[in-house]
């Protein structure tokens, strides 16, 4: 389970936070995504942290206890994917393993990998999704037949719309194929041109097509529609804090020891817990994180970190507000004023 990388698309949220445990759904990413692990049965989990986020990995996994693991923590340089499988191979020995990527969440889970995995005796499953923009990804080209012809790292004159997605399952082969790459341009020892490596030494290599969502939860707009996402599929109906005078419309999760007062909330929708929500509506598609209080603000489409005070805004939509920031309406309709941190973006 890789956790390290700098997320500097996602500043500055990723200054006191690993991009891996932004919350969607009020959950960490990571959280789906060793939920998603525990489900093939796997139980050694190797985590691969960078040494800015470390700690913040840390203090969320644990020892893994949550999930039934036996968690072992390896920091790593940022020096590339087939770089951590490098600095992971003693933990790994001659075994077969999963990689995932922290920020990677797919619809279908991985049991299903797995097992094909297992039952075709490969050496390298690959899993694949169509994109817009191929050259931000690792891209495949695959024959008539679905055989591999060619894997690119971001191409700048791309082979097709075929991305590597975030999942990878590999036998111990793909250590022999990683003595044998080079850094690319950018410096990093590519996964890519591992399984690229793998494939022209004759090893079993297949790509599978992805049929359901993913997310790569690596900008802002992401966080959103993975928000989005995760709210259509996870969430139920369930009211645990104190709702007055308000209507609760729909698939809304509103924890314990929040607070809903002449409001309007309408699923798919998370209330944090200990959060106040006061004279307002929340709109569909919208994570209140915990000890947040909304007071006379309309809200749509939108993310609110923990501590946030979002009070008298007429509207707000495709937000991602970070921990303890406040937004509110000035009173000279005509000024703006800000206080806000390095890397922000406002659109007024
Ligand atoms: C990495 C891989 C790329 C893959 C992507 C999926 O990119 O190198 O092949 O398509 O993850 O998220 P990076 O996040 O390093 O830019």
């Amino acid at each position: 389970m890789l956790s390290g990388g700098k997320g500097t698309r996602l500043r500055p949220l990723t200054f006191t936070c690993a991009k891996q445990l932004i919350p969607v759904a009020n959950k960490p990413i990571l959280g789906y995504v060793l939920d998603q692990i525990k489900e093939t049965g796997i139980t050694n989990v190797g985590v691969i942290t960078a040494p800015e986020t470390q700690q913040n990995v840390k203090d969320y996994v644990q020892n893994g206890s949550e999930w039934g693991f036996n968690v072992a923590y390896i920091p790593q340089k940022p020096l590339g994917l087939a770089h951590a499988v490098k600095t992971a191979q003693p933990f790994l020995t001659e075994d077969s393993f999963v990689m995932c990527l922290g920020d990677n969440v797919t619809g279908q889970g991985i049991k299903g990998f797995v097992e094909k995995f297992q039952n075709q005796n490969l050496d390298a499953l690959i899993i694949l999704k169509e994109v817009d923009d191929p050259t931000r990804f690792g891209i495949a080209q695959l024959d008539n037949e679905g055989t591999i012809v060619r894997l690119v790292e971001k191409p700048k004159t791309p082979m097709g719309n075929l991305a590597i997605i975030g999942t990878y399952l590999f036998s111990s082969k793909v250590h022999q194929a990683i003595e044998h790459i080079k850094p690319s341009w950018r410096g990093e020892l590519e996964i890519t041109d591992a399984v690229q490596e793998m494939a022209n030494r004759g090893f079993k290599v297949k790509a599978e097509i992805l049929n359901s969502w993913w997310l790569d939860t690596g900008k802002k707009d992401d966080i959103l529609s993975a928000n989005a996402k995760i709210l259509d599929e996870y969430v139920k109906r369930n009211v645990e804090g104190e709702v007055e005078n308000s209507a609760i419309e729909g698939r809304v999760n509103i924890a314990q020891g929040a607070k809903v007062v002449n409001s309007t909330v309408r699923g798919p929708s998370v209330i944090g817990r200990n959060a106040v929500v006061k004279d307002s509506f929340i709109g569909p598609y919208t994570s209140v994180g915990d000890n947040s209080h909304v007071i006379q603000s309309h809200l749509e489409y939108s993310v609110l970190l923990e501590n946030v005070v979002v009070e008298n805004v007429e509207r707000l939509e495709d937000s991602l507000v970070g921990k303890n920031a406040k937004v509110s309406r000035n009173k000279k309709a005509s000024t703006i004023k800000l206080h806000i941190g390095d890397f922000s973006e406002v659109n007024v």
